[in-house]
């Protein structure tokens, strides 16, 4: 046999594939997943019957225009149908947002860190990823952010609430930020954990999209929805970039079972404000019980909790996981935990004690 390979892009060389959360140990302990931000909930009502339904036709392509889903969200938004895109979960329809507009010696700016996928995507479409610190207060540093901002700049993730650490920028600070930005320069509110959001002063990005047209809002079913298994996310942005992300699509990418089960799900948001809600309880039980046993939580608008462990980071989700639950490490950086049932919120918060006894 041959020892060529077949030709592959340069770019690829030191990608680092996604890493996903860890599952929790199938046959072991008690162990819950902490790990992928995930909704601890079954489906919502509804959403079963309906997917069960659906599934008697996947020998059949999905409606690859997501018509129902389409309608659904415009009138649920207040957009035109025009204005919407789906795709294979929000990861997706990022890829699809960088593949439209930048390529090789193009730059692509996010703070850092933040979720993981942005790195790999930009590095993916050939383009230049510009990395923006957080502040100590582990929140985007705006200023910065504008600063960083080229004549090769061609999309800026801001990440609210960010992905790991929970941390969201506000009104004020967002609308100056967005009034720095080129009118050239697509901004992307990655808001993939909005549902979660209590703090009044963090803007709905659909509202902050309707005046301006480098604006694009990405959500998910994924999340608060519940749906992460079935893959659909989407974006709300205006003509050009919306047709762009269309043409971006992977072609039946979004299946029926996901539609059918994100327009139940939409239409069961009584029992999703209802869990919500619950979630949104117990992220407060956690962060106050940690705070209480000394350790430094930013505070979270999200599903999830951050904290910044640095050198002791490994250590700390080995812990967890013996005492049976499974949480995402950033080696030398920090550890991000989902709040998830509640016993497994307890199961948490008693390993972060112990560990925080031998410090
Ligand atoms: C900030 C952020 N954006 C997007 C996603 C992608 O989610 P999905 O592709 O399941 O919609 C995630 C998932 O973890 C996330 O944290």
């Amino acid at each position: 046999m041959s020892e060529t390979s077949p030709k592959l892009r340069a770019e690829l060389e030191g990608i680092p594939t996604y890493k996903p959360g860890k599952p929790a140990a199938a046959g072991g302990p008690v162990a819950y997943k902490l790990s992928s931000n995930e909704n601890p909930y079954p489906p919502l009502p509804g959403v079963m019957e309906t997917v069960t339904a659906a599934a008697s036709s996947f020998n059949r392509y999905p409606d690859m225009a997501c018509t129902g889903l389409m309608n659904e969200l415009a009138e649920r938004f207040g957009v035109p149908v025009g204005h919407l895109a789906t795709g294979t979960g929000s990861v997706g329809v990022a890829q699809q947002l960088i593949q439209a507009t930048a390529g090789p010696g193009d730059e692509v700016i996010y703070a850092w860190r933040s979720f993981e996928a942005y790195p790999i995507i930009t590095r993916i479409s050939g383009a230049t990823p510009v990395q923006v610190p957080l502040t100590d207060g582990e929140v985007h540093d705006l200023d910065a952010m504008a600063a960083a901002i080229t004549d090769r700049t061609r999309l800026i993730f801001v990440c609210n609430p960010n992905n790991p650490t929970g941390t969201v920028v506000r009104r004020e600070e967002l609308e100056r930020f967005l009034d720095r930005v080129p009118q050239d320069v697509l901004v992307v509110l990655d808001e993939a954990y909005r549902e979660f959001i209590r703090d009044p002063e963090v803007p709905d990005g659909v509202e902050i999209y309707r005046n301006r047209p480098n604006v694009c809002v990405l959500r998910t079913f994924s999340k608060a929805y519940g749906l992460a298994g079935l893959r659909v996310g989407f974006a709300i942005a205006h003509e050009p970039v919306a047709a762009a992300l269309r043409k971006t699509a992977v072609p039946f990418g979004v299946s029926q079972l996901a539609q059918e089960a994100a327009i139940a799900s939409l239409r069961a948001e009584d029992a999703l404000i209802g869990r919500v809600g619950s979630l949104v309880g117990e992220r407060t039980r956690v962060v106050d019980a940690l705070r209480a046993q000394g350790w430094t939580v930013p505070e979270t608008q999200a599903n999830f909790v951050w904290l910044r462990l640095g050198e002791r980071t490994v250590d700390f989700a080995e812990a967890c996981e013996r005492a049976g639950v499974v949480v995402r490490p950033f080696a030398g950086e920090g550890v991000r935990v989902t709040v998830g049932e509640d016993e497994a919120n307890d199961i948490f918060l008693k390993a972060a004690e112990a560990f925080r006894t031998q410090l």
